[in-house]
């Protein structure tokens, strides 16, 4: 039995902000930005749009080309959207940022409103690497069922909301986006000559480094008290460089071990497609590893790092684009707040 991606949509924001555009507002540069991060620009949702909204968005894009929507107006597609939604057995959403924290998921949110009306729905939580773990966690669903078949599994964020925009430290850093993909349990081998689909995975935290990405403010730990007027919402605090140093050594582990535990050499992998949090850090994890740069995508340039987003919204783009072909293996590798990390290898 194969899991097998069979629809891949992203949505982002109109609203598109330079480094030029942010020098203007905060004490930074595109030269400084671009030099340590290889952010170009970032993507911001406006005031009233929320995680679901863009969820949305992206989950139709992946379902109308399940469907085999080949484009055209917006009403079409979401007629083929709502009608491939009603085969769904499962939505997994990963974000750090939901519509409302506790309850509802943004999960059941985007199921309501897609008419998913068989589907089981629920929010992963783990920072960046949300979209890698939501992705393990609906193929395990999908396997444990015997009638589930299709999931759809989004990363969406906005961490526009969640930054405080004073610091020039994180929010040089951060975009708005989400990336959704179908997932479908097949008849195809998972093993052996014209295996498909999710074919290998590594999954794994370092829980000791929570202090180093970390929202304090809303949660049981740290409530808002009555009466208490707070200056900036609960905001994304980072130690910059204990986050580069765990990113780089769990890449390099994660990259490592996936293609160890598979038998597999890099050569054997047609693209690997890391999470977009900082190209230095890819830059140097390649180094490590010994692997040319040109076998990592980027777009980190255009979308800057978009958390559980980045990875699904690089796959969309590669898949439109005509850059994935069927029988290739491709490799994700993600890491986050928490302190999660984790990868898999796919053969399209
Ligand atoms: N513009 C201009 N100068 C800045 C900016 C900015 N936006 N931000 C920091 N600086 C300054 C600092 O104040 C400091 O100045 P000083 O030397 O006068 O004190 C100088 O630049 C160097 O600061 P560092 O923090 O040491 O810069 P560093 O080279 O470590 O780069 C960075 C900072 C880009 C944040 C880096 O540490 C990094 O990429 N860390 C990992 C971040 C990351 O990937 N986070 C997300 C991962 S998990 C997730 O995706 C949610």
């Amino acid at each position: 039995m194969a899991m097998e991606i069979r629809g891949t949509g992203k949505a982002v924001p109109v609203r598109r902000v330079s480094n030029d555009d942010l020098a203007g507002k905060i004490d930074t540069s595109d030269e400084w930005i671009r030099s340590h991060t290889g952010i170009g620009a970032r993507h911001i949702a406006g005031e009233g749009t929320a995680c679901s909204d863009l969820a949305l968005e992206a989950a139709r894009e992946a379902l109308a080309m399940t469907a085999g929507w080949e484009g055209g107006d917006r009403e079409n597609r979401d007629l083929a959207a709502a009608e491939a939604a009603k085969s769904l057995d499962l939505i997994v959403l990963a974000t750090a940022g939901p519509d409302v924290y506790g309850c509802p998921s943004t999960a059941c949110l985007v199921q309501d409103r897609l008419g998913a009306r068989q589907a089981a729905a629920m929010d992963i939580t783990a920072g960046c690497t949300g979209f890698v773990y939501g992705r393990e966690t609906a193929a395990g669903l999908l396997l444990a069922g015997k009638t589930r078949k299709r999931a759809l599994v989004i990363g969406s964020e906005l961490l526009s909301k969640l930054t405080n925009w004073d610091d020039r430290g994180t929010c040089v850093l951060f975009g708005d986006g989400a990336g959704a993909v179908v997932l479908e349990k097949t008849g195809a081998p998972s093993e052996g000559p014209g295996r498909r689909g999710l074919v290998g995975s590594v999954l794994g935290a370092d829980g000791s480094g929570a202090d180093h990405l970390v929202i304090r403010r809303g949660g049981t730990r740290n409530p808002f008290k009555a009466g208490e007027t707070v200056g900036i919402p609960p905001h994304i605090e980072m130690n910059g460089q204990a986050v580069y140093n765990f990113a780089v050594k769990a890449f390099a582990d994660t990259c490592r071990r996936l293609l160890a535990e598979d038998g597999i050499g890099v050569d054997d992998v047609a693209l690997i497609v890391p999470h977009q949090a900082n190209a230095r850090i890819v830059q140097a994890a390649a180094k490590r590893l010994g692997i040319p740069e040109e076998k990592f995508f980027l777009n980190i340039g255009e979308y800057a790092n978009t958390s559980a987003a980045s990875i699904p919204i690089a796959l969309d783009e590669l898949n439109r684009a005509g850059r994935l072909k069927q029988g290739d293996l491709v490799m994700t590798v993600a890491f986050g707040g928490g302190l999660p990390f984790g990868g898999n290898l796919i053969v399209w």
